[in-house]
């Protein structure tokens, strides 16, 4: 029988972009071969390069060239690195920048969920600026809706301009509105509850229920949502005490639903319980095609040395797996494997530290090939 085929269009983007990616292929071709599938990884266009490219070619510059989207829309997935750098910073007011790139091909996938996993690897627990003990068993993963809410208020949808302002009689003012419909909500914690359920059971949503009256919706329907999950248990969490939580004691969540602004706050918070940008990965989700990406950046200052970290990249292949391609095995598999090579004491630069010998020291590509 034919294996089956996946269409990946990657996204190599910029910095140690191309560098890190294609330690991502290499692990999806042993996923592969293991699993019998073909991963058929198409790379496109996007930031800097996409920029560079199409100025090369007489324009129109773009951060997000059509074949590039097209690509996208046609894909099982999206697999992206990073974009950005110095070269188009310091460009003209009005410039095509980089980052373009990137809103716009989370806005025209509509992508409405940002799924970040936290988790502690057991060998990299110095690392965190938290006392090992309270690290012990963090497995966490935050769901934030990312296209409601404050940052798209009510002005924003009916004037396409950011919040509102005016003069009043004590001097100008500024105005944005939170605003949620049943729907936004229910479709992210409904995502949510899934997800607890093949995990470990447990919703925390989060909100503002004791002043906002979205928060007194948002609770309602996650209940209403929570109640088609036997097998789930949902409770909730005022925001401000959440993220005391977070730092108090992180092992008692499984997953955290929160709504736009709040989850822009807790999940960087949570991130840095890991104390690791080169080992966190993230997941956008609408209802068609997904993108993956790790959530560091570039990394300009590395670029081109062979040294950059590939874990986060690697651990967003995982989450494709997992979310786009019901391969949870493979998925599993991967994520045991990370955990394996960090427990043999396999460093890249930036996560080795005064205890990491000499030649457990590796470069992006050998890192990958460990991994592999
Ligand atoms: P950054 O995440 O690229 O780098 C911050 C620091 O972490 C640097 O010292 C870098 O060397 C290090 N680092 C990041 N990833 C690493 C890895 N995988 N392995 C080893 N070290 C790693 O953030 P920065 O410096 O603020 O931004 C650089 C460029 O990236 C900017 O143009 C920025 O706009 C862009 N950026 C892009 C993002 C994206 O594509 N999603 C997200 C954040 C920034
Ligand atoms: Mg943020």
């Amino acid at each position: 029988m034919a294996p089956r085929t996946y269409r990946i269009c990657t996204l190599p983007g910029d910095g140690i972009g191309p560098e890190i990616i294609a330690e991502a292929k290499k692990v999806l071709a042993a996923v592969g071969a293991r699993h019998d599938v073909e991963f058929v990884c198409t790379d496109q266009l996007i930031g800097g390069a996409a920029i560079d490219a199409t100025t090369e070619a007489g324009g129109p510059v773009s951060a997000l060239p059509d074949t590039t989207l097209e690509a996208a829309r046609a894909s099982d997935a999206v697999l992206l690195a990073a974009v950005g750098g110095p070269k188009w910073t310091n460009t003209n007011a009005g410039a095509i920048r980089p980052e373009q790139g990137l809103l716009a091909i989370r806005k025209e996938l509509g992508l409405y969920l940002n799924l970040r996993p936290v988790r502690m690897f057991r060998a990299l627990v110095g690392a965190s600026s938290l006392k090992p003990e309270l690290l012990e068993g963090v497995d966490l993963l935050i769901v934030r809706e990312l296209t409601g809410g404050l940052y798209f208020g009510a002005h924003e949808r009916e004037w396409g301009v950011e919040g509102a302002g005016g003069n009043g009689a004590r001097g100008e003012f500024a105005r944005d509105t939170m605003e949620y419909s049943e729907y936004e909500v229910e479709r992210v914690v409904r995502w949510a509850c899934q997800a607890a359920s093949r995990r470990r059971g447990r919703v925390c949503s989060v909100d503002k229920a004791n002043v906002l009256e979205t928060s007194r919706m948002w609770r309602e329907v996650a209940h209403a949502v929570g109640a088609e999950f036997p097998e789930v248990t949902i409770e909730d969490m005022y925001v401000d005490n959440a993220s005391m939580q977070l730092v108090a004691n992180p092992a008692q969540f499984d997953v955290l639903v929160t709504e736009n602004t709040f989850g822009d706050i807790l999940s960087d918070e949570a991130s840095m319980l890991t104390g690791s940008l080169g080992m966190l990965a993230s997941a956008s989700l609408g209802d068609g095609v997904a993108l993956y990406e790790p959530s560091h950046g570039s990394a300009p200052d590395i670029a081109g040395r062979g040294i950059a970290n590939p874990i986060a990249q690697v651990l967003s292949v995982e989450l494709m797996l997992r979310y786009s391609l019901g391969m949870d095995e493979a998925a599993d598999e991967l994520s045991a494997a990370v955990t394996r090579v960090l427990d043999e004491g396999w460093r890249t630069v930036d996560i080795a530290d005064e205890l990491t010998a000499a030649d457990r020291v590796l470069g992006t590509s050998a890192m990958g090939d460990k991994i592999v």
